[in-house]
């Protein structure tokens, strides 16, 4: 894994969006696997803006998200299929034939996850997937426990995952009890990955994905494993790694061209 410490989400966002527009720029036609929640509006925020200002370009651009709600329809508004237009896809000029989220109201739930599995191996598998991590280790909606070959199926939401998914609904007893995700497996196929984390909430997760053993009961520890995995984090979700000074310590001390894949 590769730590990168940035002073502020606001930072670490700009980070994140720039690595993307990076591949976007090198690879119009590239495969872009998603995240919703409230670590990457910010830097949905700045592809906006790229695309505004410096005419980034989604004309070319497939994108596959990690997870939907089973039993929303994709316009109501907690949905992941709302919450990707509203954040990123209404901005900007992807085609939305080439967007792809799983369906919450497929009839076959079993044949509509074996289907998007094959479509994310049809356009030739995720370049940057972008993660974030719950508060009790999970990625996508893998839920502690979750097989760490998982492909994409349905889950049960933990207690926890709903209480903190509520203020996207009026209250709790409205968030839907299970999802569709890509698998941790799905995930690791990705040839590369990038998990944002901010702020203290996310401290104590934060190290336990690093630092910790690889373990069913942390689903992001998996990615120890993956082979070109970014994890970037602001101060505060930093609070509780050990080797923080060792992570800062490689970030100086990298060669000029691999900074140059981050910063510019
Ligand atoms: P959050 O959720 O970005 O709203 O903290 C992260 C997640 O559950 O993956």
């Amino acid at each position: 894994m590769e730590i990168l410490l940035r002073p502020d989400a606001a930072v670490g966002s700009r980070t994140a969006a720039g690595v993307v527009a990076r591949l976007i720029r090198e690879k119009p036609a590239c495969v872009l696997g998603l995240a919703t929640g409230r670590t990457p509006m910010s830097l949905y925020h700045e592809l906006i803006r790229m695309h505004r200002e410096e005419g980034l370009d989604f004309s070319q651009v497939t994108t596959f998200n990690l997870d939907e709600y089973v039993g929303l329809a994709p316009d109501h508004p907690a949905s992941y299929h709302s919450f990707m237009w509203e954040y990123l896809f209404k901005h900007v000029n992807i085609k939305p034939l080439q967007v792809n989220i799983p369906n919450g109201l497929a009839k076959n739930i079993p044949e509509h996850c074996r289907e998007y599995e094959d479509k994310i191996r049809a356009c030739g598998g995720i370049d940057i997937q972008l993660l974030g991590i719950g508060g009790d280790g999970h990625i996508g909606f893998n839920e502690p426990c979750s097989s760490l070959s998982s492909r994409t199926r349905i889950k049960t939401l933990t207690r926890r995952t709903i209480q903190d998914n509520s203020t996207f609904f009026d209250s709790a007893e409205q968030v839907p009890l299970h999802v569709l995700t890509m698998g941790i497996g799905t995930i690791m196929d990705s040839r590369s990955c990038v998990l944002l984390a901010f702020g203290t909430r996310k401290a104590e997760i934060v190290a336990k994905m690093v630092e910790g053993p690889i373990s069913a009961m942390v689903p992001a520890s998996a990615l120890q494993w993956h082979e070109k995995t970014t994890v970037l984090i602001d101060e505060e979700a930093s609070g509780k790694l050990t080797r923080k000074d060792y992570y800062q310590w490689v970030y100086q001390n990298k060669p000029a061209w691999q900074t140059a894949e981050i910063e510019s």
